[in-house]
């Protein structure tokens, strides 16, 4: 078992889980007990299903956190709220998320299936999202998601917590936002416009050059740098999911301070100085917004304790 949870750093998946949770607190040293056998819950199944690239991610809120912990993770917050003059972004904070993912529909949902009948007596379900990868990694909007994502040892830099807070090291903060996209008028846009609203092409995925990109654009938006001039990166894992009535986009991203995620939410949605916005923005409208610490897996062995 690795120190951090295996879901915040695999690679991308083919199909994906996502479950949100309240947790009934009346017997909270039943409840922490229950939630310590979880990571072996997870590790048993992986082992079942080796060939199924099986990862979990499981996290708690500011919600919760207090009653489970002594210590709090240091930037443990709220989602943000942040008010927009057209932009509207729900703050919709649970106590509890699991995110699971596979290549095996079958395997990631006898994870869920797994996971949740063990919380059973504590578990009150908000929310379950099915997503699916969608041809070559695409958004139903038709643009290749996750090109621009840290590769390598680098993912780990991005999304794991260091030394600058050891009690939580091998953690990682975790935003997960439901967007309905309105995919008919979207549709309505011509190549162009589409193109230039995210400020990449459509078909072959390539970058406009940056003096070609609108301030409007969706990768203008959120490709931020520190003072030092360094780029500031989260690690997405984002997955489509769609019935024949709702379509749409799981925006889900890890990072070891959710500060980045928060200036790249509302560089999106309140914009640059002269309240430039993500005209992406137009053509979606999220439904949630919650924000979660993912812990060690070390994290849940000391939480009997
Ligand atoms: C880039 C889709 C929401 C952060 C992209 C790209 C697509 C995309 C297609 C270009 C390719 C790439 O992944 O690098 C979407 C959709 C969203 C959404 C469909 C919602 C409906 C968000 C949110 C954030 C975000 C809420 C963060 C607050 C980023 C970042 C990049 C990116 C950091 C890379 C920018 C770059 O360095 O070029 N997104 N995204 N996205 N997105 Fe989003």
């Amino acid at each position: 078992m690795t120190p951090y949870q295996s879901g915040i750093i695999a690679e991308a998946s083919s199909d994906a889980l996502f479950i949100t949770l309240n947790l009934d607190r009346s017997d909270l040293s039943a409840l922490k007990t229950t939630l310590a056998s979880l990571p072996s819950v997870v590790e048993q199944y992986q082992q079942d299903y080796a060939d199924a690239h099986l990862h979990a991610a499981i996290g708690f809120s500011h919600l919760i956190w207090d009653e489970l912990d002594t210590q709090r993770p240091q930037y443990l917050s709220p989602f943000p709220t942040i008010e927009g003059k057209d932009i509207q972004i729900p703050s919709t904070d649970v106590d509890m998320v699991l995110h699971l993912r596979s290549s095996r529909r079958d395997v990631t949902y006898l994870l869920g299936e797994a996971l949740y009948s063990t919380l059973s007596q504590y578990a009150i379900l908000v929310e379950e999202v099915s997503g699916f990868k969608y041809l070559d990694n695409r958004d139903l909007t038709g643009f290749v998601d996750g090109t621009e994502n840290p590769e390598g040892e680098q993912r780990k830099a991005v999304a794991l917590v260091g030394e600058e807070d050891e009690r939580f090291i091998q953690g990682s903060y975790f935003n997960l936002m439901r967007f309905v996209h309105d995919l008919a008028k979207w549709e309505q846009q011509d190549l162009k416009t589409q193109e230039d609203t995210y400020g990449r092409t459509k078909f072959d995925n390539e970058e406009y050059p940056s003096s070609e990109k609108s301030v409007h654009a969706h990768t203008k938006r959120t490709s931020l740098k520190d003072e030092q001039g360094k780029s500031l990166e989260i690690l997405r894992h984002s997955m489509p999911f769609a019935s024949l009535t709702e379509k749409g986009l799981m925006f889900a991203s890890y990072s070891k301070t959710p500060v980045i995620f928060n200036r790249m939410l509302e560089s999106m949605v309140k914009g640059d100085e002269d309240g430039n916005t993500d005209h992406l923005m137009q053509y979606t409208q999220a439904t949630t917004g919650q924000a979660f610490f993912i812990p060690s897996n070390t994290w849940f062995t000391e939480l009997t304790t």
